[in-house]
This record gives structure tokens, C-alpha cells and sequence, in this order.
């Protein structure tokens, strides 16, 4: 048997990979991360799975179901969230596996910074704005961030950033970053972003705290950064007309001359 490790994506059930849609349908026990694996990719699972939500569980729990489901020559789907490369806990149950000889693989999904960007139609790598996309937190009471890896030392790079599981502390937020982006830097908070009930609310980091009504709590990320209204930016190099490259050769003296490898 195998365990499956799946990327649900960020909410829309159409937004998980076909790989992991199959996988799901093939497996007679699925794992699902609690309220964010939406019942839309549930609904994969084949009939008569045993489907256990592991929001309640501790990790010795999770371990001792996927090690029953393994006894029995049970392939198991494992589901969370988004993307399994940030903070889905997929690192400590792979250690679990590993010591326990049980094989696994792993799907990717579609993170809920990428659904985030789509919702606003937004690149977040504009040339000569931001070349740089930072993926973080702030520290929570499960999880403290490693020294160093401040919002203000992030901020001094200028980059975009995606604030994820910080949308209780925005105010915090907003302080640690005013100083390095100043307070006309463009904010967007998307809550739920892709699923049905979707919102997004578009600021300044002067404006943002204003913009917010109770409902927008838990699942938001908020990215910030010149990226995100920024009109006059510079078209990039790549598509320029003048511009010598492998797929479309010009100039007196191409670098890369047709039919070359
Ligand atoms: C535990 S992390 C999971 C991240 C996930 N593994 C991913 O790839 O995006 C949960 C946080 O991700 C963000 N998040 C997850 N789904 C979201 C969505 N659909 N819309 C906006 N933010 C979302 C929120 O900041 C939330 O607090």
C-alpha cells in the first residue's frame, strides 16, 4: 500500500490535479485536513471509504490510522490544503512514515497564494517593481518564526509579500511593514479565495484596518507590495521585439542562430 500525500488546493473542488482526483477515487481510506479540504474533492472518494477528518486528532492518531489502513493492504489518500510544501505538517508525518518503513508519495496542489493572485488577476512579479514573491506568517501560538525571519527583514527587500494566518493581527502587520513600504503601498486581502463565498478588499497600507468587517477572519492572506496596483511598469525584455533569443532569432549576429541546439 501507499499513502498518498495530495495538495487539495485552495478551495474550488475543480482546482485539485487530475492526478490527485484519481488517487483519491482509487483509495479505500482518505485523511482530510479539516474544514479547509473542500466536500467537493471529498466527493472523489469511492463509495464506502472511510473517511476521517483529522482536524480532532493528535499525530500519533493520524499515524495509527494510516498504519492500520496499512496493515490491511489499504492505499490511503491524505488530503490538506492548498499546497503540501507550506505548512500543511506533511514534514513530521513523513518522518513518522519513513522510521515506520510505510511508503508514501506526494501530489503538489494549487496553493492559495497562486488562487489569491488569480482572484486579483494579478502578476506578482512585475518587472523593475518586484522579482521576488515571499511566502510567510507571523508567529502564532502553535508556531514561533525562526529569528531573522521578520516581516521588517523581509519588507526590506521590496518584494511582494503573502502573509498567510496573520489576518488577526493586521494592525501588527501593517506597523511592521508602514516603515519599509510606506503607507501608500498597495494591500489586497483575499478571504476564502476561490471558493463560492470568495471576498476581496483592495487598500492601502494606510486604508486596509478601515476596509475590514467581521466577517473577513481565519482563511484571508494579505499580500502586499508596489506589484500589486502598479500600472507603469515596464513591458519585459522577453517578448520585446528586438530581443536576440533562442525561439526567435534576430539581429545581424544572433546568439542563438536557427538551427542551432
Ligand atoms: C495552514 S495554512 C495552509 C496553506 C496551504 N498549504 C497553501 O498551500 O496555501 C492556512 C492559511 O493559508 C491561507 N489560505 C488557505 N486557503 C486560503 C484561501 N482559499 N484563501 C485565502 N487564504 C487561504 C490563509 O492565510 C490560512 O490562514
Amino acid at each position: 500500500m501507499t499513502v498518498h500525500f495530495i495538495g487539495a488546493g485552495p478551495g474550488a473542488p475543480d482546482l485539485l490535479t487530475l492526478r490527485g482526483r484519481d488517487l483519491i477515487a482509487a483509495a479505500p481510506v482518505c485523511l482530510y485536513a479539516g474544514s479547509l479540504v473542500p466536500p467537493g474533492v471529498l466527493a472523489h472518494c469511492p463509495p464506502g471509504a472511510r473517511i476521517i477528518n483529522t482536524a480532532p486528532l493528535s499525530l500519533d492518531e493520524i499515524i495509527d490510522e494510516i498504519a492500520t489502513a496499512h496493515a490491511s493492504g489499504h492505499d490511503v489518500a491524505r488530503l490538506h490544503s492548498g499546497d503540501l510544501s507550506v505548512w500543511s505538517a506533511m514534514g513530521e508525518q513523513l518522518r513518522r512514515l519513513r522510521a515506520l518503513g510505510i511508503p508514501f508519495d506526494v501530489t503538489p496542489g494549487v496553493p492559495a497564494f497562486a488562487a489569491a493572485a488569480a482572484t486579483l488577476e494579478a502578476e506578482l512579479t512585475l518587472p523593475g517593481l518586484a522579482q521576488s514573491v515571499v511566502l510567510t506568517r507571523t508567529s502564532g501560538r502553535a508556531s514561533q518564526m525562526p529569528e531573522g525571519e521578520t516581516l521588517a527583514n523581509f519588507a526590506a527587500t521590496g518584494a511582494t509579500l503573502a502573509i498567510h494566518l496573520s489576518i488577526h493581527v493586521l494592525d501588527r502587520v501593517v506597523a511592521e511593514l508602514t516603515p519599509h513600504y510606506g503607507p501608500d503601498c498597495p494591500v489586497a486581502v483575499v478571504w476564502r479565495a476561490s471558493w463560492p463565498d470568495e471576498r476581496v478588499l483592495h487598500g492601502t497600507l494606510a486604508t486596509i484596518e478601515g476596509a475590514m468587517d467581521g466577517e473577513i477572519a481565519r482563511t484571508a492572506l494579505i499580500l502586499v507590495g508596489p506589484a500589486l496596483a502598479a500600472e507603469g511598469f515596464a513591458d519585459s525584455r522577453l517578448y520585446a521585439r528586438d530581443y536576440d533569443r533562442r525561439f526567435r532569432p534576430t539581429g545581424a549576429n544572433p546568439r542563438f542562430p536557427e538551427g542551432s541546439a
